[in-house]
């Protein structure tokens, strides 16, 4: 892979990238196109990444389906495919951690702890090797994106972070391998996430800025739905990924709710002009 991409370079050519788990959904495929509208070539990588589970997480049984992706992504017109084994991506004896500080212990990273150490390992490693102009992330994880880019930031890495928007089922739940973990009542409960920030939607075009009573009414839609266990509900600045009291700039409503062992994850992001406006992206 890295002759590979080197090699591209040294031809001029823009290298476009997306790094996945598998498991792969319209969500990841909509990051493929975005990659394949501005990119050739086109790199895609499969690796369930062992560093980002903790030991009582789902890595063990995290969804895989390596044949029917890698026909995906051929079909979708990736070029390369790389999916590494983990003694490709961490030699036996590896030690470097890539830590993040103060975004990647709060929210997601709060309830599980060294998850962000991991996803900024490894995606430190897979940049180092596919070496690429642009890298193609989901809004889905709004976490990881600002984490990311902070690494690029601070390690001034020659890749530019481009944003894709959440692509949903049809009645609103955000697409995730980990769906495929749901019972069909679980299945069905599950919108109550996008119900919840619909709800706060709502709300905000409506003129409501403060973020208490947004939370409070969040949850009240959670609540009808009690085969889900929220972890957290907050809405924090985009930037500091601290909580707000009162919207303005950039803002994150996000929420993690539980069912059964499965976890999923959800957010919109809220756009505050300096006239008071507000844009709401779910
Ligand atoms: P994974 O969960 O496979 O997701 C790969 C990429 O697809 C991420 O950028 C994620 O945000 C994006 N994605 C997932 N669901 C989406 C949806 N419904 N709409 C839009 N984009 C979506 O995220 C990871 O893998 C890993 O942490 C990784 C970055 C590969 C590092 O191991």
């Amino acid at each position: 892979m890295k002759q590979e991409a080197r090699q591209a370079q040294a031809e001029g050519r823009v290298i476009g990238f997306v790094p996945t788990m598998g498991a792969l959904h319209a969500g990841h495929m909509s990051l493929v196109e975005a990659a394949r509208r501005d990119t050739s070539p086109v790199v895609a990588s499969i690796f369930v990444n062992p560093k980002q589970f903790a030991p009582n997480e789902d890595f063990a049984k995290y969804p895989r389906a390596f044949d029917a992706d890698r026909e995906l992504l051929a079909n979708a017109g990736v070029d390369f495919l790389f999916a590494p084994s983990i003694d490709d991506m961490y030699p036996p004896g590896f030690r470097t951690v890539v830590n993040v500080e103060g975004l990647s212990d709060r929210l997601e990273g709060r309830i599980r702890p060294g998850h962000f150490r991991g996803v900024a390992t490894v995606v430190l490693r897979l940049f180092e090797i596919v070496a690429p102009h642009f890298a193609y992330f989901g809004r889905k994880d709004a976490q990881q994106v600002r984490i990311i880019r902070q690494m690029v930031s601070d390690l001034a890495l020659d890749t530019e972070i481009m944003i894709c928007p959440i692509v949903r089922e049809s009645d609103g739940l955000a697409m995730s391998s980990r769906n495929a973990y749901l019972s069909a009542a679980d299945r069905n409960s599950a919108t109550v996430l996008y119900r919840a920030l619909q709800r706060a939607e709502e709300m905000i075009l409506a003129g409501e800025r403060d973020t208490a009573r947004l939370i409070t009414a969040m949850k009240r839609v959670l609540a009808a739905e009690p085969s889900g266990d929220p972890d957290y509900v907050e809405i924090v600045s985009s930037d500091s990924l601290e909580q707000v009291n009162i919207l303005r700039k950039d803002c994150l409503v996000l929420l993690a709710v539980r069912f059964g062992a499965t976890r999923l994850i959800d957010n919109m992001l809220v756009e505050i002009d300096d006239s008071g406006a507000a844009v709401c992206s779910v």
